[in-house]
């Protein structure tokens, strides 16, 4: 297996921000094998970079490159697709659609999901051992980066993280990947539609045994894809520089 060697699946926003970074050494790799079911936007990715990238055309190419580490930043639908084959190959895998894992029994020793457009995971999951009474997870967006159109604040959404991952499944991997990081315990979401704000907004309220928590992370947007935050990509990079190490 090439310790050197970076699997990607999807060439868009956070894809891109992830290449950039290898091309810069912020990770040490020294090749990149890309897949995107739209292969314009590996070809894309691939011309915009003065490193060796290599397109492929499906999964199982993928793998057959043996790659060290995967990094799934594609849709809630390809992990569901690919997980089992990358799983099976012993490769590990960082998953950005963090959505899709709710709803998986898998074995998640290779399996690593990022702390995302948030953070605070150490301390959250810490408190969650000891016993979690209440979680809440309040999403601010502007309209665009929710694909809705109001001109006043308005609540879309309030319910679960399980439901809102699949309502929202572009942008709402927040509130699964605070899910995965407390389970058992629930975690409530509001959803904010906020003319007002530019930026994506999280805040998380956490109530558990032995005190309080609050945490609030104000993102910009990323600018080729407003349902993302920069900040997601970033903390992809950075465990991604960490698997490498090991
Ligand atoms: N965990 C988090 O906090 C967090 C934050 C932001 C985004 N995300 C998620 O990360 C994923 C990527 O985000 P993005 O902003 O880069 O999206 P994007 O739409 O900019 O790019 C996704 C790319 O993946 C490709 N793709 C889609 N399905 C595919 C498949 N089955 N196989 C191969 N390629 C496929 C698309 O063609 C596209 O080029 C999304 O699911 C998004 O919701 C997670």
């Amino acid at each position: 297996m090439n310790v050197k060697k970076v699997g990607l699946i999807g060439c868009g926003a956070i894809g891109t921000v992830l290449a950039e970074a290898i091309e810069r050494k912020l990770v040490e790799c020294r090749e990149l094998v890309v897949f995107d079911v739209d292969p314009s936007k590996a070809q894309k990715l691939k011309a915009a970079l003065d490193f060796p990238v290599m397109i492929v055309e499906s999964i199982d190419e993928l793998l057959a490159q043996k790659p060290k580490v995967i990094v799934e930043a594609a849709s809630q639908q390809a992990v569901k697709d690919y997980i089992a084959k990358i799983v099976s190959s012993g490769t590990e895998l960082i998953v950005m659609s963090t959505g899709a894992l709710l709803g998986l029994d898998i074995n998640f020793s290779r399996v690593h999901f990022s702390s995302g457009a948030i953070g605070g995971l150490d301390a959250i999951s810490s408190a969650a051992l000891a016993g979690v009474n209440e979680v809440i997870l309040t999403s601010r967006k502007n309209p665009k980066a929710l694909g809705v159109y109001n001109q006043q604040e308005r609540v879309i959404y309030e319910g679960y993280a399980e439901e809102a991952a699949k309502k929202f499944p572009r942008e709402m991997n927040v509130a699964a990947t605070l899910a995965l990081t407390v389970k058992p315990a629930k975690v409530k979401v509001r959803v904010v539609s906020d003319p007002a704000v530019k930026r994506n907004t999280h805040e998380i309220e956490v109530k558990w045994r032995f005190g309080e928590m609050f945490l609030r992370f104000a993102n910009d947007p990323h600018p080729d894809n407003p349902h993302t935050s920069a900040l997601a990509a970033w903390s992809a990079i950075k465990l991604l520089q960490k698997l490498l190490q090991t």
